[in-house]
């Protein structure tokens, strides 16, 4: 293989990857990310992100972007809920993940989505 065609496929590689892993928490002031946003950055990508994008965008389920269920669920506990216990096609998660896990993966939509 010629340099040129591995770094070709290289960057393809890269890309890819960066397509297929939800959006990083961003740091903080004291240079790390939340860890209970990174921890519900973990949850989304291995629960959610197949039905709801990788992205959250929207999928086989739909939108759970920040503005979408900031607008739709302005107390947290109503999307917890539904997160919980599930709504039609939505799987409940309540006895797959503890309530401090749903909390963690609701606030990541929330807040970096
Ligand atoms: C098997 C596919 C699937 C998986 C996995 C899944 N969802 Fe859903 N989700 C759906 C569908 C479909 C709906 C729409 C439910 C309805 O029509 O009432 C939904 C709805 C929701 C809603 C409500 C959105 C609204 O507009 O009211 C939230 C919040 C949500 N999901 C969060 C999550 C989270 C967080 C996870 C991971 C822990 C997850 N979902 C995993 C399919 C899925």
């Amino acid at each position: 293989m010629s340099h040129r065609t591995l770094a070709a496929v290289l960057v393809v590689v890269a890309l890819g990857g960066a397509c297929s892993s939800p959006p990083e928490v961003p740091v903080g002031p004291d240079g790390q990310p939340d860890p209970v946003l990174a921890q519900g950055r973990d949850i989304f990508g291995s629960r959610c992100s197949s039905c709801h994008g990788t992205s959250g965008g929207g999928n086989r389920g739909p939108n759970i972007q920040s503005e979408a269920v900031t607008t739709k669920y302005p107390d947290i506990a109503d999307q917890t809920r539904v997160i919980g216990e599930g709504r039609n096609q939505m799987p409940a998660f309540g006895n797959r993940l503890t309530p401090q896990e749903i909390e963690a993966v609701a606030r990541y939509t929330r807040e970096v989505l």
